[in-house]
């Protein structure tokens, strides 16, 4: 029996559908329901960015999360396979007659991703100051709580109706499957074996 962390939403359903696909069965939550027991997995479905907290402790054996959450949380997790569903970018934006001057000695950015942002903007050598939000990023350079953000990036139309463009792409993003250190001992050849499912119906 494997336990998989799955993030609620679009990147769960998905990754479902290659489960269904590999399986011939159905998998399906019912309504309001968390935990989805079938004979050979059980599914825990949970918050995008809570899904590494739950495959380090080994809550769960596996789990599927976003490249963007892996890196914002650097744990020490194996990354087996880019399941290439949930494709975005993130991307730095601000406001439309605006540009980034590297010139200034520091910059305030207004983002979820603080550990991203503030290695990017290092690596620039340019002073940022972080601002933590946790959504409605888009709204903080319109009403000068920040100059810029950083968030994710997919159609673009978030930005693009709140008069925002992006000037640089940190990095492109997808789901990985991952799993926990010491179920990848235990479990080995369950979790190779399911690796090569996926890898098989995926590519
Ligand atoms: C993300 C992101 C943007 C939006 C971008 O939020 O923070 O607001 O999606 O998508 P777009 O380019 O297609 O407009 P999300 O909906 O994932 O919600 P969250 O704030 O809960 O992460």
């Amino acid at each position: 029996m494997l336990s998989v962390a799955l993030p609620k939403g679009r990147i769960a359903e998905e990754t479902l559908e290659i489960f269904e696909k590999i399986f011939g069965e159905a998998f399906r939550f019912d309504d309001r329901k968390l935990i989805l027991e079938t004979e050979g997995f059980k599914f825990l479905l949970v918050r995008n960015q809570d899904v590494p907290a739950y495959v380090l402790h080994q809550a769960a054996d596996i789990g599927v999360v976003g490249l963007d959450v892996l890196e914002e949380k650097d744990e020490d997790l194996i990354r087996l396979l880019d399941l290439k569903i949930g494709k975005c970018k993130v991307c730095v934006g601000i406001a439309n007659d605006k540009k980034l001057d590297y010139s200034l000695p520091e910059i305030t950015i207004a983002t979820k991703m603080s550990n991203i942002s503030q290695r990017y903007f290092s690596k620039k050598a340019m002073g940022v100051k972080i601002i933590k939000l946790y959504g409605s990023i888009e709204l903080a350079p319109l009403v000068g709580l920040s100059d810029a953000i950083v968030d994710i990036v997919d159609t673009g139309n978030t930005m693009k109706q709140n008069g925002l463009k992006v000037v640089e792409t940190i990095m492109d993003s997808s789901a990985y499957l991952i799993a926990n250190k010491n179920s990848f001992i235990e479990k080995k050849e369950e979790i190779i074996s399911l690796y090569e499912k996926i890898n098989n119906v995926i590519s």
